[in-house]
C-alpha cells in the first residue's frame, strides 16, 4: 500500500498533470490513461463550455418551472399513453423540475470525468488522532484537491454551478404557496368544506360502485365508500378533488360499544361513516382494527378512535376524523343526511384562518 503523501503539483493551464505530479502516490499495479482533456487544452476547453452549458440549462429549466405553476391551470388535463389523463400542471412540473435536477447532476459527472485529477490513490489508516504534521497534510490536500478541481480556476463552471444551485430552490419557495393560497383564491375551509355530500345521497361501495344495504356490512367491518353519482363529476371536473373529498369508510360496531358521536344518532344501527382522509396531512386510510376501533393513519401513524367521535388518540393529528351522519332512504339503501359539518382532510389551512 502507498501512503497518501504530498508530491509535487506541476499543472498545465487547466490543471491538467501526470499523474505523478498530482499530489498523491498513484497506485502502482492500476495503469493510469490520460484523458484528452488532460493532453489537448481544446478538448479541456470544450468539456468546459459543455458543463457550463449544462448549468445554465438547469436555470432555465427552474424558470421554465415557475412559468408552468403560474400559467397552466391546474384542471387542465392531458392524455399520456399507459397513464391515461393526468394533470398538465403536474406533468409540466415533473418534467421542468426533473429536467433541471437531472442537468445539474450530469455536469457535475461531466465535470468530475472530464477536467477533474482521475488518479488512483490509496490512504493508509493510521490512529484516530492525528498528529499536527497529518492535519497540516490535511489541510494541504484539501487546498491542493481544491485547486485541482478547478473550482477557482473554471470561471464560466462555477459561476453557473453557483447560479443553478441558487435557481434550483425557487420553485420550491414558490410551491410552497399552495400551502395557504388556493389556485382560485377561495378560502381552503369553504373549499373543504363542501363535498358532494347531501341530504339522501345515497352511499355506494368504492370499487363496484353498487349502492350499500345496512346488511352487507357484518360487524367489525369496512367498506370504503363514495356519494352515488360522483363518477359522473369526475367525468365532468377532470380531476380527483371531488374524489378526494367524498372519501369516506363505514365501519360496523355493535350500537352498545360506540361511546360518543359527533352529532346524536348520526350512526345507523352501529353503522358509523367517517372521511377517509386523514387530518394531519391528507393520507388516505383504511387501516382498521376492529376489536379496539381504532383508525390508524399508515403515513405518521396517527391513530382515531372511532367508537369515541373519531377522537385523535395518537400521532401527529390534531383534529378528529371528521364524521358523516347516515340513515337509510325507503328503499333500504344507507344515505347521507347531510354533508360533513367540518372541514375534511389536512389542517393546515387553520394555522392563520380560524
Ligand atoms: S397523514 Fe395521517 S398521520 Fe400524517
Amino acid at each position: 500500500m502507498t501512503a497518501l503523501t504530498p508530491t509535487e503539483n506541476a499543472s498545465d493551464d487547466h490543471g491538467h498533470s501526470a499523474p505523478a505530479k498530482l499530489g498523491y502516490s498513484p497506485v502502482a499495479e492500476i495503469p493510469h490513461r490520460l484523458r484528452v482533456t488532460d493532453t489537448d487544452p481544446k478538448a479541456a476547453r470544450r468539456a468546459e463550455r459543455q458543463v457550463a452549458a449544462m448549468f445554465a440549462l438547469s436555470m432555465f429549466f427552474v424558470v421554465l418551472s415557475v412559468a408552468a405553476y403560474v400559467m397552466i391551470d391546474k384542471t387542465t388535463v392531458v392524455y399520456i399513453p399507459v397513464l391515461g389523463e393526468v394533470g398538465a400542471s403536474n406533468v409540466a412540473l415533473g418534467f421542468t423540475f426533473g429536467i433541471a435536477v437531472l442537468l445539474i447532476g450530469t455536469g457535475a459527472i461531466q465535470w468530475a470525468k472530464k477536467l477533474m485529477p482521475d488518479v488512483e490513490v490509496v490512504q493508509e489508516r493510521h490512529d484516530m488522532v492525528s498528529e499536527p504534521q497529518e492535519d497540516n497534510l490535511a489541510v494541504a490536500n484539501y487546498e491542493r484537491g481544491k485547486d485541482e478541481s478547478g473550482f477557482a480556476r473554471y470561471k464560466m463552471i462555477r459561476r453557473t454551478l453557483l447560479g443553478a444551485l441558487a435557481f434550483f430552490p425557487i420553485p420550491l419557495v414558490v410551491f410552497l404557496r399552495d400551502l395557504w393560497v388556493t389556485p382560485s383564491g377561495e378560502n381552503p375551509t369553504e373549499i373543504l368544506s363542501n363535498t358532494l355530500w347531501a341530504k339522501g345521497k345515497r352511499i355506494i361501495s368504492d370499487g363496484t360502485y353498487l349502492a350499500v344495504r345496512p346488511e352487507d356490512l357484518p360487524v367489525g367491518g369496512l367498506v370504503s365508500a363514495l356519494p352515488e353519482g360522483l363518477l359522473e363529476v369526475q367525468e365532468e371536473e377532470h380531476n380527483l378533488n371531488a374524489r378526494g373529498k367524498a372519501a369516506i369508510i363505514l365501519v360496523r360496531m355493535d350500537p352498545d360499544q360506540i361511546r360518543s358521536q359527533q352529532g346524536e344518532g348520526w350512526d345507523y344501527n352501529g353503522i358509523l361513516a367517517f372521511s377517509k382522509i386523514c387530518t394531519h396531512v391528507g393520507c388516505p386510510i383504511a387501516l382498521y382494527e376492529q376489536r379496539t376501533h381504532h383508525l390508524l393513519c399508515p403515513c405518521h401513524q396517527s391513530t382515531f378512535d372511532l367508537a369515541d367521535s373519531g377522537a385523535v388518540i395518537y400521532g401527529p393529528a390534531a383534529r378528529n376524523m371528521p364524521q358523516l351522519p347516515i340513515s337509510v332512504d325507503e328503499e333500504g339503501y344507507l344515505v347521507a343526511v347531510e354533508d360533513f359539518s367540518e372541514p375534511v382532510g389536512p389542517s393546515f389551512w387553520e394555522r392563520d384562518r380560524a
